[in-house]
């Protein structure tokens, strides 16, 4: 792949958050220098080369301020987990339309952003979904997942701004679950993804699935493969150990892929027609 940018500047959002510092030191590597944001303070002390600068997402004149002289955002910060209405929408609405609005304002040309398969939660597990699916959120989160991935494609279809969205299954050592071994990535596999977004020659706008090499997943990742990656991590190296562990039943998470994020709150009256109709 050939850099497009000489050295991008890189803004890492949710430094402080679980995945942010597992990629921290892979961001220096690949870039060097790179601006750390986050609401809290970094959970390590920080490397020669990086900086810290503390910003609450739905403040526009914070966002502004982070944003200034910088190449490429990797976007991680917000609200990550289901949360009530008006937490999800101040962190992954309001905060999401302050920074790509001073993306923009600020001449930054690439952004990555942290989406999640809760976008697409409320797909059955016997249906192998791609990129081009529309989305079936599987929580108020979700909804703000398929959002970011909404607003992302107005600020590059409209303005050029340049942006993949990753649909991250779970970034982590080594797949938790059996519903995740479909859907785990390591750390080396999500960097390798956020490079192809900074620096992808013809990337202009893309959503893509956050997973390795995991060959019980229910993604058609080929829109990634044909950017280039090559993941390395194989969730089928950790089934046997995971396979042999009891798992509680879901009833209702079991069948769909956001697992327990689809069976959170759940009251549908005819609980076998949610997501087996339509197009789910
Ligand atoms: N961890 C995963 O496996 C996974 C899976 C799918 C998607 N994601 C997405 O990736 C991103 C990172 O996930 P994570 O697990 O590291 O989450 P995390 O909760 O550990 O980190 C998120 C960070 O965002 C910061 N933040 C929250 N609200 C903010 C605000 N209003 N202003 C500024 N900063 C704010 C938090 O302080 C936190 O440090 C999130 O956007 C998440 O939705 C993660």
């Amino acid at each position: 792949m050939t850099a497009s940018l000489p050295r991008p500047r890189v803004l890492l959002t949710g430094a402080s958050g679980d995945v942010g510092t597992r990629l921290r030191p892979l961001l220096a590597q690949a870039y060097g220098p790179v601006r750390l944001s986050d609401v809290v303070e970094p959970r390590t002390p920080l490397a020669p080369g990086e900086t810290f600068v503390r910003a609450e997402l739905s403040d526009p004149a914070q966002v502004a301020e982070i944003v200034r002289d910088i190449d490429a955002i990797v976007h991680l910060g917000g609200f990550s987990v289901e949360g009530p209405w008006e937490t999800i929408l101040q962190a992954n609405i309001v905060g999401l339309h302050a920074l790509y609005e001073a993306a923009l304002q600020a001449g930054v040309k690439r952004i990555v952003f942290a989406s999640s398969n809760h976008a697409v939660g409320f797909y059955r597990r016997d249906r192998t979904i791609d990129h081009a699916v529309p989305p079936r959120p599987d929580t108020r989160y979700g909804v703000s997942k398929a959002f970011g991935e909404a607003l992302g494609a107005l600020y590059a279809d409209k303005h050029g701004l340049r942006i993949l969205n990753l649909r991250i299954g779970n970034v982590g050592d080594a797949p938790l679950d059996r519903r995740r071994l479909a859907i785990w990535i390591t750390p080396a596999d999500l960097m390798q993804l956020i490079r192809i977004g900074i620096e992808h020659p013809a990337l202009r706008y893309e959503i893509v699935y956050g997973m390795s090499d995991n060959s019980r997943a229910w993604w058609d990742n080929r829109r990634a493969h044909e950017l280039g990656y090559r993941p390395t991590g194989r969730s089928e190296a950790h089934a046997a150990d995971i396979l042999a562990r009891e798992e509680q039943p879901d009833p209702i998470g079991d069948r769909f892929q956001g697992g327990s994020y689809c069976s959170q709150e759940f009251d549908h009256p005819e609980p076998g027609a949610s997501g087996t109709g339509g197009t789910a």
